[in-house]
């Protein structure tokens, strides 16, 4: 694949975008329904699938391991489960993507045995998979860990319930579990589990097809055990993506003089409009979409600083980190940073300082930042997918011309974003580098 970059013509903190930016399929639900189609005996038809790099990776992945995956439309994917499955996620693709480790739940429940490396993905952190092992010790398979797989082996060929307890509510534990303990035998019980709304619409989809699950979407998810799923050729439609909603809002706050992010569904976002309100920014909410108008009488168009602290849903969430803390420069005052769910995810700060911010780090999981700052044009360097994505949001605010390198970074979370972009005004093209 040829090396992309975007080239952005900054608009020196002006207020100028107008018009409607739509958002997309969630990449964190499709990835999660894509393994769980593992779990079902026909074919499971998926819509408003985006057309992103990690998605392609995942359809990819379960190709390999024998099941049928076509996309006859664009955003639509029928995948189909065939006789002759392989039990081995190949790993040159699964090293690639963190989302690679959800596929173990469901290939595990189905056919009792599953080898694989340890997962790539964004470098945020540590992200060890100590959770998904435990969990699936206590379901009773057994794990050989080798230089560079794991080897894990339900006892019998069939996965038992068992009672478990997350140490932190992990998303994808508790998704990956959920889904193995469909297949299992008696009942899994996930305590502490994460409350994300793709979790809650997972299980809505599982249980229309023949699963039994309750309490997805609250702390205890209690799952009973059963044959293999059917849709009965009622396809799913994947929801909105509320962190490509969040990242256009912020955009929105920061240069716009009349956007509306359309196609979202505004309450998985409300600790940001919370923040971005308090902050001074106008939003408007209807049922679909959220307006952001800047109203040039009114001459007092600063915002606020605010302070920050990244929680699991309904709390702020991790992936707006990086866009925030951009919003965060052209506020007034001091505003507080502090990413409590990985380690590694402040380190593209430096070069927003480059750009021009006033940020100070404090430990490896909080900073501070001082506004407002005028940012200028820099070449950045996308780091991974949440921060490239907000290098972008500081290269349109800032005076000048930018570079940002590396926009695969940003395509395996968000489809043609320089084409929607584009639409609402922003000077931004992409060319082979
Ligand atoms: N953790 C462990 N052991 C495990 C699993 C997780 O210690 O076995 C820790 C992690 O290291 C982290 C904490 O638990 O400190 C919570 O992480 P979580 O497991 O919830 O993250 P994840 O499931 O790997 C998903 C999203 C991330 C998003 C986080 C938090 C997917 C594919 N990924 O990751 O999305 O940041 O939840 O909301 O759903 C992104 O889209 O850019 C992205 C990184």
């Amino acid at each position: 694949m040829d090396k992309e970059k975007f080239l952005i013509k900054g608009l020196a903190g002006s207020r100028t975008l107008e018009g409607e930016i739509p958002v997309g399929g969630a990449k964190n639900a499709a990835l999660k329904v894509i393994a769980a189609s593992l779990l079902f005996k026909d074919d499971v038809e998926l819509k408003n699938v985006p057309n992103i790099e990690d998605i392609k990776k995942l359809i990819e992945l379960v190709r390999d391991i024998g099941f049928g995956a076509v996309s006859s439309k664009e955003h639509s994917y029928i995948i189909s489960p065939k006789d002759r499955i392989s039990t081995v996620l190949s790993p040159e693709i699964a090293k690639k993507i963190r989302s690679s480790v959800v596929l173990t739940g469901p290939l595990l429940a189905r056919t009792g045995r599953v080898v694989f490396p340890h997962p790539g993905g964004c470098i945020i952190g540590a992200r060890p998979i100590d959770f998904f092992l435990k969990s699936y010790e206590m379901m009773g398979a057994k794990i050989k860990e080798t230089k560079d797989k794991y080897i894990i082996e339900a006892k019998d060929g069939k996965l038992i319930g068992a009672k478990i307890f997350l140490p932190i509510p992990s998303v994808t534990v508790t998704e990956t579990i959920m889904m193995a303990g469909v297949l299992a035998k008696g009942v899994t019980t996930i305590r502490n589990a994460a409350l994300e709304p793709e979790i809650e619409e997972l299980a809505k989809f599982l249980n229309k097809c023949g699963a039994n699950i309750q309490g997805a979407g609250t702390s205890t998810v209690i799952v009973r055990g059963g044959p293999l799923l059917k849709t009965g050729g009622v396809p799913l439609s994947i929801m909105p993506d509320r962190i490509e909603a969040g990242s256009f809002l912020i955009l929105a706050a920061l240069a716009g003089k009349d956007v509306t992010v359309t196609q979202c569904n505004p309450d998985h976002i409300e600790a940001l409009v919370d923040v971005l309100r308090r902050s001074g920014v106008k939003i408007d909410i209807e049922k679909s979409s959220l307006r952001v108008t800047c109203d040039s009488r009114n001459k007092k168009k600063e915002f606020q600083s605010l302070d920050i602290k990244t929680h699991e849903y309904p709390g702020f969430p991790t992936d707006l980190q990086a866009p925030m803390t951009v919003f965060l420069t052209q506020a007034v005052g001091e505003s507080l940073v502090h990413e409590t769910i990985f380690e590694g995810r402040l380190a593209y700060a430096e070069s927003l300082e480059a750009m021009g911010a006033d940020i100070t780090p404090m430990d490896p999981h909080r900073m501070l930042v001082k506004g407002a700052t005028p940012l200028h044009g820099k070449d950045l360097e996308s780091p991974d997918l949440r921060a490239g994505l907000a290098f972008v949001l500081a290269a349109i605010v800032s005076k000048g011309n930018s570079t940002v390198h590396n926009v695969y970074n940003i395509d395996r979370g968000y489809e043609s974003v320089e084409k929607r972009f584009a639409k609402i005004g922003v000077d931004i093209l992409r060319v082979s580098e």
